[in-house]
């Protein structure tokens, strides 16, 4: 097991991790959104089962964005419900997202420049600030407690990624893997109940690809994961289910072995070239990857 797999220390956590598996169901039916005359997403429809791991996958320009996007509260549906925690969100605004326990992490990486990475991560769990260090980004006189707390909070979760070495340093002076991982543990630090991930593995070397597979299984004992993803290796590894999109339209869901297996989705990662004999698993190999600053 890697070193980004270790069990969490939960000091200074309200809530032992432990102590809570999953509930809830992300269910996003029939999805449809349009840009200007482009239709990004037609008809689309998954869920997320509680402490699952759902793969969302297809070539490029397939619409695995544009849905990650629509689930995060970043792009509105044109037709399409999405159900979480058994309501319909209806307005979703990325600024409700961390009351409603869902944290996410976007294509790229998405750090502010001029925050340490220990404030980044301190950011995003502003869920549990009460005081502290957004009474001081805004200049309000602050409890220290409460600023030690988030601190704290900031540090388990940056050493849960293994990357607590680095809380000083500004993000920017950082090799883009490790900009990643805090990218990661911005996501975690506020505990949430369904975790989004769009290409958490584009840039990553083989192994460090491992070390995040490792991680996403044992988070998915406290929360249930979104991953959209290229690298086929890790998604057929670590999903429990997988939605193929090809074009804004879905063409295969199922499990990793049933979306293997499945021509429609061969023929939408290898076009015109594809042999009719040749297997999705053996695309597994290919990385089909691209790295985005
Ligand atoms: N804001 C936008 N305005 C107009 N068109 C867009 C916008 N965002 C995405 N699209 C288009 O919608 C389609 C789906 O894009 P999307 O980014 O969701 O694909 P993707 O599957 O994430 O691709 P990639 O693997 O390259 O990340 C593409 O044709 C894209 O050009
Ligand atoms: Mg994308």
């Amino acid at each position: 097991m890697g070193t980004l797999a270790q069990p969490p220390d939960t000091t200074g956590s309200s809530t032992p991790y432990e102590d809570r598996s999953p509930t809830a169901r992300l269910e996003m039916t029939g999805i449809s959104v349009a840009f200007g005359g482009i239709k990004a997403l037609t008809d689309v429809s998954l869920t997320v089962e509680p402490g699952q791991v759902h793969g969302l996958i297809g070539p490029n320009g397939a619409g695995k964005t544009t849905m990650f996007n629509v689930a995060c509260g970043l792009v509105r549906n044109t037709e399409g419900r999405i159900t979480w925690r058994g309501e319909e969100l209806r307005r979703l605004r990325p600024a409700q997202l961390s009351k409603l326990g869902i944290a996410r992490t976007l294509q790229g990486v998405g750090l502010f420049p001029g925050l340490t990475v220990l404030e980044n991560v301190m950011v995003g769990a502003h869920k549990h600030a009460r005081a502290g260090f957004f009474s001081a980004l805004f200049a309000i006189p602050t409890s220290d407690k409460d600023d030690a707390r988030l601190r704290e909070r900031a540090m388990t979760s940056l050493a849960e990624l293994d990357a607590d070495g680095y809380a000083a340093r500004y993000p920017g002076s950082l090799p883009y893997p490790v900009q990643k991982r805090v990218a990661l543990a911005r996501a975690l630090v506020a505990e949430p109940e369904l975790l989004l991930l769009d290409e958490p593995a584009s840039g990553l070397s083989e192994e460090e690809m491992r070390e995040l597979g490792d991680l996403i299984s044992h988070l998915s004992g406290r929360m249930s994961v979104l991953l959209v993803e290229h690298h086929m290796d890790l998604v057929m590894r670590v999903c429990d289910q997988i939605t193929v999109l090809d074009s804004g339209k879905q063409i295969a869901a199922g499990t990793p072995a049933e979306v293997q297996n499945d021509p429609a989705v061969t023929e939408a990662y290898l076009g015109d070239a594809v042999d009719d004999t040749t297997d999705v698993s053996e695309l597994a190999g290919i990385d089909g990857g691209t790295q985005r600053g």
